[in-house]
């Protein structure tokens, strides 16, 4: 899978991008992460990505020049699959939608920054709008990142442990369940019977009971 992402901040992916899973996935060769400086692709005299907005208000406004320029080059070397822009008015992002998206060859994310980006290019260049929730951030590179790193995990391949990304909260619609290792006994505090019984059919069901458990506690929202 390649991903190109579209930003003013190019910087703030190195060290997220260098370590854990996402950096796996990379020396894999199973992802390939493209970071783009929009102001690269401005051709005013200095350099210029943002105007203040037609009409007045506060902030200032992403041009549509440059960032246009930028993802019509990129589509001209290759098909893309989708184009997502990062905005907190955007679908809110879950385990389904990364899934979805980990399916795809190539796909493009615009970090939007300021008070937005140009509506026209939304209109004209944007499949999917993606909020990762209802709070704003400064910009969507945070938000690009968390969309990066939920969906690396789960291109085949890359958890070294194929059924671990399978036993995710969320993944079957229910939360996960306790997990312990040694010490079996930490100052009184007992690791569940159960798990030490060696009864693989009973852990099972213990594992599930505790999960219906725990989502019935938390988040009661997902079983309705
Ligand atoms: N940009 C600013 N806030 C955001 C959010 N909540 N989700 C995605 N992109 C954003």
């Amino acid at each position: 899978m390649r991903i190109d992402i579209l930003t003013l901040f190019p910087d703030m992916f190195t060290g997220v991008f260098a370590h854990s899973i996402i950096h796996r996935a990379v020396e894999r060769g199973l992802l390939e992460l493209h970071i783009h400086n929009i102001r690269d692709y401005s051709t005013d005299r200095h350099h210029r990505v943002d105007d203040y907005p037609f009409g007045g208000g506060a902030g200032m406004v992403m041009m549509i020049e440059p960032i246009a320029a930028c993802i019509e080059q990129l589509k001209g070397e290759r098909h893309y699959d989708a184009v997502l822009f990062m905005t907190p008015d955007g679908k809110t992002f879950n385990q389904q939608k990364a899934n979805r998206l980990s399916l795809h060859k190539n796909m493009m994310v615009l970090c939007g920054h300021y008070k937005g980006v140009d509506e026209r290019v939304r209109e004209l260049f944007i499949d999917e709008e993606i909020s990762i929730g209802d709070y704003v951030l400064s910009g969507g590179e945070i938000a690009a990142m968390i969309i990066v790193d939920a969906v690396a995990r789960i291109i085949p391949g890359v958890l070294n442990d194929e059924t671990s990304a399978l036993t995710d909260s969320f993944q079957d619609g229910l939360l996960s369940p306790p997990v312990y290792t040694r010490p079996a006994d930490y100052q009184g505090h007992k690791v569940p019977d159960i798990l030490l019984s060696g009864h693989a059919k009973k852990i099972e069901e213990w594992k599930t009971e505790q999960q219906l458990a725990r989502t019935q506690a938390r988040r009661p929202d997902l079983l309705a």
